[in-house]
């Protein structure tokens, strides 16, 4: 490098002959500054998770927003970074908070996320593609971090099981899930939301969720998803019980403190996520996450207000799913005590 420097300089001397003054040991100090500043700023933008302290510096986020420091990471290959499969993946549910999940853990300096949901396990082309393409798909990252994917679609699908033990059977698996019927009136929500940007109209709630004989349509898959008992079992023909961690959604979106504390426990990291990580954004009525270099909320199509259902069709598709739910509690042996009317 100060070979490079003194040479450069000295192809410039004719035009800045004010250099000439300077001696060799001087232009030396100088090139040797001039590379320790730039490869200290460089460091500092994309090392920053690696700064314990940092000068707070707010940058707002949006999801599609095209530049920012975590999709130049992903981009750019670091020394010593390599792209792995993940070692951790979040399967779902659909509305369960998992892009939220993703997000919070993302703070956390070894993790690495996946920032698009992949699909690999559940889409039979993507698949067919291989576990080169897949890792292809990942993140740059150390030796020591953790990879993650998300896809929600993994957990109601049949077969991602076994693929997954095939990639690695020991990985870890974050479900996160929330109460039935407010999961199901979350996803309608969502698919309302999406029919309405095409001018399209969605069918009332009821027509969807019930049958003409007053029967909960089990055919409607957004009933079928909330009934995670279903889908549990053939996560646990496949993996043992303690590679699953199941968050409880409707706690972590009212404090994610707490569930976040205990997944890095789960992933094996060190404590690094604290409180003063998490803001609750009251326009929002939603937790944002924060720390040296970002402060970021979900963007609109999170957090999304519900419309109003009439309780006693509430009630009765809380009934609908009490047994369901015991199951799912005895199968997975933790109590989540939804309410069953
Ligand atoms: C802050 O969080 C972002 C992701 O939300 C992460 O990319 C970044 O490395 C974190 N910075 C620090 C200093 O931990
Ligand atoms: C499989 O997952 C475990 C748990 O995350 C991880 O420690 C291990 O390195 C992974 N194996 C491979 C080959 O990626
Ligand atoms: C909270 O969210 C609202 C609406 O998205 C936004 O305008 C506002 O800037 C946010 N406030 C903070 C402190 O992030
Ligand atoms: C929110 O994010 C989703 C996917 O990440 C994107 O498709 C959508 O356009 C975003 N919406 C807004 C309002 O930014």
């Amino acid at each position: 490098m100060a070979v490079y420097c003194i040479r450069a300089v000295n192809k410039q001397s004719a035009i800045t002959g004010t250099l000439w003054y300077l001696s060799k040991g001087r232009l030396y100090a100088l090139c040797v500054t001039v590379f320790i500043v730039s490869f200290c700023l460089v460091a500092h933008v994309l090392y920053m998770r690696y700064l314990n302290d940092s000068t707070l510096c707010l940058e707002s986020y949006h999801d599609d927003e095209p530049i920012n420091v975590d999709t130049l990471r992903e981009k750019i290959k670091l020394p010593q970074t390599k792209r792995r499969l993940p070692q951790c993946l979040i399967i779902g549910v659909r509305k369960g908070g998992t892009r939220a999940l993703l997000e919070f853990l993302n703070i956390h300096s070894m993790i690495q996320r996946s920032t698009d949901e992949i699909h690999f396990f559940d889409n039979e082309r993507k698949y067919n593609m291989g576990l080169e393409w897949y890792r292809q798909q990942m993140p740059y990252s150390f030796a020591d971090q953790i990879t993650v994917e998300k896809s929600p679609a993994y957990f109601i699908t049949e077969g991602a099981p076994e693929r997954i033990r095939a990639m690695n059977e020991s990985i870890r698996l974050l479900l996160i899930v929330r109460e039935p019927v407010t999961r199901l009136i979350s996803d309608y929500s969502q698919l309302a939301a999406n029919k309405a940007k095409k001018d399209k109209f969605i069918r009332p709630f009821q027509d969807l969720v019930f049958r003409e004989d007053g029967t909960v349509n089990t055919d409607y898959r957004a009933v079928r998803v909330s009934m995670y008992s279903l889908y549990i079992k053939m996560w646990l023909s496949v993996f043992q019980r303690d590679q699953i961690l199941i968050i409880n959604g409707d706690r972590m979106i009212r404090d994610p403190y707490p569930e976040i504390y205990k997944t890095e426990q789960f992933l094996g990291l060190e404590h690094r996520i604290g409180r003063e990580n998490f803001f609750y954004n009251k326009t929002k009525g939603f937790y944002c996450v924060r720390n040296y270099t970002v402060d970021k909320c979900l963007n609109e199509s999170k957090g999304r207000k519900h419309p109003p259902i009439d309780p006693e069709i509430i009630s009765k598709l809380r009934q609908f799913y009490a047994p369901f739910n015991r199951e799912f509690y005895n199968l997975v042996r933790q109590d989540f005590g939804w309410p069953e009317d």
